[in-house]
């Protein structure tokens, strides 16, 4: 398929999809806040008062949601984009797999965490078995990042892609953490190999 038609069924796509429309009357940044706000009311992440790092956060939608459900917590969030100011989060740019930028996450926080949340993508190859790949190294560096930050009680959510890295993925989650689940919340696309894998609790 030609780029420009394949932009035009995007735009159309959105044009259709409810939970977009949803997103701009409620005031969030992007279509993706349903999914975390599903994945919380399921398993139950967020309380008042907690510590969370969002991973690959622009345009910011996630941490929206997590602040208003936070409310006297702390969270850092990082991305490669810049992003428009949200109140009451501690804002990083750059590469989170860049050692630096995972210092200032953990100086900013001075302390173990409770949650750690990944919404981390690479940009599109239009190769989707590539993407997986590539998307599965972020969420292996996300996870690793959690073992280090996480309080033992703590919980990581990360995306994940059904396809190659998959089982890999899930079975170093298995030694990491006690509890594990694979979520497809309704708001990730049908049509997406997208995936959200829940852990709690360091072994
Ligand atoms: C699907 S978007 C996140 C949407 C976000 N959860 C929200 O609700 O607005 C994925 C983000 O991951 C970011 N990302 C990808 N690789 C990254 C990296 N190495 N370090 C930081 N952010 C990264 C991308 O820049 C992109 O903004």
């Amino acid at each position: 398929m030609k780029k420009n038609k394949i932009s035009k069924n995007w735009i159309n796509k959105q044009r259709r999809d409810i939970y977009v429309r949803k997103s701009k009357v409620e005031g969030y940044r992007s279509r993706a806040v349903y999914k975390i706000q599903e994945i919380d009311v399921k398993f139950k992440i967020f309380k008042n008062g907690m510590s969370v790092i969002d991973l690959g956060a622009a345009p910011g939608s996630w941490s929206q949601y997590v602040s208003k459900n936070i409310k006297s917590g702390k969270i850092a969030s990082i991305d490669l984009l810049d992003f428009d100011k949200i109140e009451n989060i501690h804002q990083i740019k750059g590469d989170f797999t860049n050692y630096t930028y995972k210092k200032k996450i953990i100086d900013y926080f001075g302390d173990k965490v409770d949650v750690v949340i990944s919404d981390m993508a690479v940009n599109t190859t239009g190769n989707k078995d590539l993407d997986s790949i590539y998307t599965g190294e972020l969420c292996m560096e996300a996870m690793n990042f959690s073992r280090e930050t996480l309080k033992n009680n703590g919980k990581f959510i990360s995306k994940i892609f059904m396809g190659s890295t998959f089982n890999e993925i899930l079975s170093a989650a298995k030694k990491i953490f006690k509890e594990n689940k694979v979520f497809k919340p309704l708001a990730s696309r049908k049509d997406s190999k997208e995936n959200f894998i829940i852990c709690k609790y360091l072994r």
